[in-house]
């Protein structure tokens, strides 16, 4: 077991921050001391393993990721980061946990996904992982399975009300799921979508001619995302099931959890780098010398990107001031232009949807922090120690105190990350949605569970240093 000692840096909570020494021993942060603090008469820089000196750098709990799709299936292929390459990508850009979603498809067995799911992970992960678990079919058995979840250590599920003949479930299906959620404690997590309206939207664009990635933002028109978001709050009313709407993008769709919340309702809702700075117009528009028009592929994703013009993207900042929106996840999706893609060149609803963020988050989140959208301490809130208390790991993750686990990350504002130009990113694309976004900030270090794990752009670690976690019940709800 060996001691590292952090000082000399501004240890940064979601409440506040002060200059302190951070002491870690063995896998857990022991104390938290006055910058120079002697222990039991000791000078503590001469009696530990490990100094690290952080002055004028910023001092955080590990990022929490609590939305990943490592080899999810999709459009007949699958998300292209393996545990191994995705949890290195993350570690590369200080997130030192993430929540995947575990997979039941319709007709398959919800244990049997979640098996598969452990065997994926097992061994292979840099940074620890909980699950979340995905139910595509829901069904007497899968409606029985779903408390057991909670011994395994699985508190939460995600249902879909787009996708129809792959994950989509119909209102009753919800409403039965929600009402076990009730009961149970489980959190209902929901991709809030109206998915047979889009079908219908993106056939009819598909044939009359308009088969570019632009379309897709088309079809998924921001009401089918409102519509559903307020179909869902309904349905969690009914139950008495707290909701957390994922990868939220509309502000219509915020409107809808802000009007739920002030008459009291238990809706939550996340929203992801991509709809902060991606909009209809530059991304899915795009077109380039390589791939024309389909240059949008790369930012086609679930809900998609809106349009600037009607203003989603500053009201996701906006939001995210407010505590309207509680989180910002990934939602990490990574396929590669090449051969993934392009399944979908000729017809946007083939393409599949997804985009690879999950090394950039701190860093575009960070970048929020420097134009003045968000603080210092909100930074560090819905990157870390909101996920943790929403997704129950709060008190091992998402803050430095003693007895937390050693997730800590240097974070230097005087640094500047190029973020992926010339393929300098750790995920396992051919290209990055992010090429050419500058951040006026930088990862330096990187410690998982009391080892360093990166370090002045190297990196340390190993495949099989992250365990998985065991997570609680949700600890933001009453
Ligand atoms: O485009 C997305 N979001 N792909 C992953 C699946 C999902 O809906 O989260
Ligand atoms: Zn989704
Ligand atoms: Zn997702
Ligand atoms: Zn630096």
């Amino acid at each position: 077991m060996s001691t590292t000692l952090i000082t000399g840096g501004t240890v940064v909570s979601a409440t506040g921050r002060a200059l302190a020494d951070v002491l870690i021993d063995g896998e857990k942060i022991v104390a938290v001391l006055a910058p120079g603090s002697e222990l039991l008469g000791t000078d503590l820089t001469a009696s530990v393993d490990t100094v690290i000196d952080a002055t004028g750098k910023y001092v955080i709990p590990g990022g929490i990721d609590a939305h990943t799709h490592m080899q999810l299936p999709f459009g007949g292929t699958f998300a292209s980061d393996t545990f191994e390459t995705g949890t290195r990508a993350a570690a590369w850009g200080g997130t030192t946990s993430i929540v995947d979603f575990a997979v039941q498809t319709y007709g398959t067995k919800v244990p049997d996904g979640l098996a598969k799911w452990h065997e994926l992970a097992a061994g292979n992960c840099a940074i620890d992982y909980g699950f979340h678990q995905i139910i595509g079919g829901v069904d007497d058995e899968s409606l029985a399975f779903l408390p057991t979840l909670i011994d395994e250590g699985i508190t939460s599920f995600k249902m879909f009300m787009a996708y129809p003949g792959v994950f989509y479930s119909d209102d009753a299906q919800i409403l039965k799921s929600m009402q076990v959620a009730a009961d149970t404690g489980l959190l209902t997590m929901m991709h809030a979508e109206n998915g047979p309206v889009i079908d219908v939207l993106a056939e009819q664009l598909a044939e009359s001619g308009k088969t570019s990635p632009y379309y897709h933002g088309i079809a998924r028109a921001w009401q089918a995302e409102e519509e559903a978001t307020h179909r869902a709050i309904m349905l969690s009313h009914i139950t008495g099931a707290p909701l957390y709407v994922v990868h939220v993008s509309a502000k219509q769709a915020v409107e809808q959890l802000a009007m739920a919340r002030d008459k009291g309702q238990n809706v939550f809702g996340e929203t992801c780098p991509q709809y902060l700075y991606m909009s209809l117009e530059e991304h899915l528009g795009a077109t380039s010398e390589q791939w024309g028009d389909f240059e949008g592929a790369k930012y086609v994703c679930s809900t998609p990107i809106r349009s600037r013009a009607e203003g989603h993207q500053d009201h996701m900042w906006q939001a995210l001031r407010t505590n309207d929106l509680q989180m910002v996840s990934t939602d990490h999706c990574p396929f590669c232009m090449t051969d993934q893609k392009t399944l979908g060149l000729g017809d946007f609803r083939k393409i599949p949807n997804g985009i690879g963020s999950v090394e950039h988050r701190m860093d575009l989140m960070y970048q929020g922090v420097v134009t003045g959208e968000i603080t210092l301490e909100r930074w560090v809130e819905l990157t870390s120690t909101t996920p943790a208390r929403m997704f129950g790991m709060y008190g091992k993750k998402g803050v430095i105190q003693p007895g937390a686990d050693g997730d800590v990350v240097i974070y230097d504002p005087n640094g500047h990350t190029s973020i992926g130009l010339g393929k300098t990113h750790h995920m396992n694309m051919d290209h990055s949605a992010w090429e050419g976004f500058e951040v006026d900030g930088h990862v330096d270090t990187v410690i998982s569970k009391g080892k360093v794990i990166v370090d002045d752009n190297q990196y340390l670690g190993r495949k099989g240093d992250g365990s998985f976690i065991k997570r609680g019940l949700s600890q933001y709800l009453v």
